[in-house]
C-alpha cells in the first residue's frame, strides 16, 4: 500500500512511524513533514490547504491511501478534494469537519443526538455575553467559535477577563463549567462502525501543576490506571455512536478520526470539545500501544469497510510522552535554536524511548536540525507500567538540547505514583 500523510507534526511523525512498521505500507510519502519525518517518508512541499494540489500529488503518486493530519486542511475541504479523485482518504468531509471547526455546529449535532455536554449559549451581541456570564456564573467558559488551535478558550473566575475575550470574538460559546478529570478518547470510524482506541490524558497548561496558559498540548499518557475500565465502551455507546449516527443522518457522514474531549464530572461524562483529527500529543501515546498494523485500519475507514475489521489489539504496557517547546511558547515561540542530543536518545534509549519531531527542520547550511515551531520535540517512551515509560521519556528529554526551550516535569506523575 502506498500511503501519503499530509502534516508535519509529531501527530504526523507518529503516523509515519507506525505506518512504516507496517509490513502492508510499500511506499511513504508525507506534505509537508519536518526533519524527523525525513528519515521515515518521501517528503512533498505542497500547500496543504489547495485540495487540488493534495489531489494531484496523491495522484501522481499513485497513493492507495490518504491521511490528513491536521484539522486546517480538513475544514478546507482537502479530504474531499483527494475523494472525488477516486481515492481512498481517511479524514472527513469539510461539513462533517465542523464538528471541530464550529463550536455552535458541535453543540447543535450533541443537543440533536442526546450526547451529554456542558450547557450552552452561543451568543453574538455584548447583551447576550452579559447574559449567559450572569446565568452560569465563575468559573467562567468562553469559547470562541472557530478553529483556534486549541487557544481560543478562557477559562477565569475574573468575569472582565471573560467578557473581554468574548466580545473578542465573532461569535462565541459561553458554557457551564466542568469539573473532574479530562479524558480524550478517540474511535476510528467509516461513517457508520465505529472502532475505539485507549484513552488517554493531555496535559494542557504550559506550566507544571496545571499552571500557566492553555496551550496545544504538553504531555500525554495512556492507559488511565484511575478510570474505570469500562470507559470506551460506555463513551462508545453514550457519545461515539450517537454523534457519528447523527451525522449520517444529516447526510454528512463522518469518516475518519473522531475525537472526543471528555470531562468525568461527578454527574458522570460529559463532552468538553469534539475534533476532527487525531490529537497530538495523545496520538504519540496511543499509537505507541497499538499492536494492529494501522495501515489497513485507516484505509478500511476510508473505504466503509470497519465492520469487517477484528477488533483491535493493545500492549499491556504503558506509553508517555514530553513536549519540548521554544522560548515564549505558547505566545509567539522563537525559531530557529539548534537541537543536539537526537543520536544519542537514539543510540541510548531506543526503540523504548525516541524522538518525535513537531516543529524542525533541517538548516542545511549549518549542516544540523533546528527548531521551527512552538512545540519543537514530543519525547515518547513505552514501558511495561506508567513509572518505567515516564522514567525512559524523562531520561531521553534529559540527553536534548534546545535553548530556551521548556517542558513539564509532571506529566504523567499523579497516575504513575497511583
Ligand atoms: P477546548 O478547546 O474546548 O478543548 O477547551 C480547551 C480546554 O479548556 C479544555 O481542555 C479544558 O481544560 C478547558 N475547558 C473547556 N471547556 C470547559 C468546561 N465547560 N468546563 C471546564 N473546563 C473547560
Ligand atoms: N491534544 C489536544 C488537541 O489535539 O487538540
Amino acid at each position: 500500500m502506498k500511503v501519503l500523510v499530509i502534516g508535519g507534526g509529531a501527530r504526523e511523525h507518529a503516523l509515519c512511524r507506525s505506518l512504516s512498521l507496517d509490513p502492508d505500507v510499500t511506499a511513504l510519502h508525507c506534505a509537508p513533514g519536518n526533519a524527523g519525518i525525513a528519515e521515515l517518508a518521501t517528503l512533498h512541499a505542497v500547500d496543504v490547504l489547495d485540495g487540488a494540489a493534495v489531489a494531484d500529488l496523491a495522484a501522481s503518486l499513485e497513493a492507495d491511501l490518504v491521511v490528513v493530519g491536521p484539522e486546517a486542511p480538513l475544514v478546507a475541504g482537502v479530504s474531499d478534494a483527494v475523494r472525488d479523485r477516486g481515492i481512498p482518504v481517511f479524514g472527513p468531509s469539510a461539513e462533517a469537519a465542523q464538528l471541530e471547526g464550529s463550536k455552535a455546529f458541535a453543540k447543535d449535532v450533541m443537543a440533536a443526538a442526546g450526547v451529554p455536554t456542558a450547557r450552552s449559549y452561543v451568543c453574538t451581541t455584548p447583551e447576550e455575553i452579559d447574559e449567559a456570564l450572569d446565568a452560569f456564573g465563575a468559573p467562567y467558559v468562553v469559547k470562541d467559535d472557530g478553529l483556534a488551535a486549541g487557544k481560543g478558550v478562557v477559562v477565569t473566575a475574573d468575569v472582565e477577563q471573560a467578557r473581554a475575550h468574548a466580545l473578542a470574538c465573532e461569535r462565541v460559546v459561553i458554557e457551564e463549567f466542568l469539573d473532574g478529570p479530562e479524558v480524550s478518547l478517540f474511535a476510528i470510524t467509516d461513517g457508520e462502525t465505529v472502532l475505539p482506541l485507549q484513552p488517554a490524558q493531555d496535559f494542557k497548561r504550559a506550566y507544571d501543576a496545571d499552571e500557566g496558559p492553555n496551550t496545544g498540548g504538553m504531555g500525554a499518557y495512556s492507559p488511565l490506571p484511575w478510570a474505570d475500565p469500562r470507559l470506551a465502551d460506555e463513551v462508545l455507546e453514550t457519545v461515539l455512536q450517537p454523534t457519528v449516527d447523527e451525522l449520517r443522518r444529516r447526510g454528512t457522514p463522518f469518516s475518519g478520526l473522531l475525537y472526543a474531549g471528555l470531562a468525568i464530572t461527578s454527574r458522570g461524562v460529559r463532552v468538553i470539545e469534539f475534533n476532527a483529527r487525531f490529537g497530538d500529543p495523545e496520538t504519540q501515546v496511543v499509537l505507541a500501544r497499538l499492536k494492529t498494523p494501522v495501515a489497513g485500519v485507516l484505509r478500511n475507514a476510508a473505504t466503509g469497510n470497519l465492520a469487517a475489521e477484528p477488533p483491535l489489539r493493545w500492549s499491556d504496557g504503558a506509553a508517555v510522552t514530553v513536549v519540548i517547546a521554544s522560548h515564549n511558547y505558547p505566545d509567539t515561540p522563537r525559531t530557529g535554536d539548534p537541537i543536539s542530543g537526537l543520536e544519542e536518545v537514539a543510540e541510548e534509549d531506543g526503540p523504548k524511548a525516541y524522538v518525535l519531531h513537531a516543529g524542525t527542520r533541517r538548516d542545511e547550511a549549518a549542516g544540523q536540525v533546528v527548531s521551527a515551531g512552538g512545540r519543537v520535540l514530543s519525547v515518547t517512551a513505552t514501558g511495561s507500567d506508567l513509572a518505567t515509560a515516564r522514567e525512559r521519556a524523562y531520561r531521553a528529554v534529559g540527553r536534548i538540547t534546545l535553548p530556551g526551550s521548556h517542558h513539564r516535569t509532571d506529566i504523567a506523575l499523579k497516575a504513575a505514583s497511583g
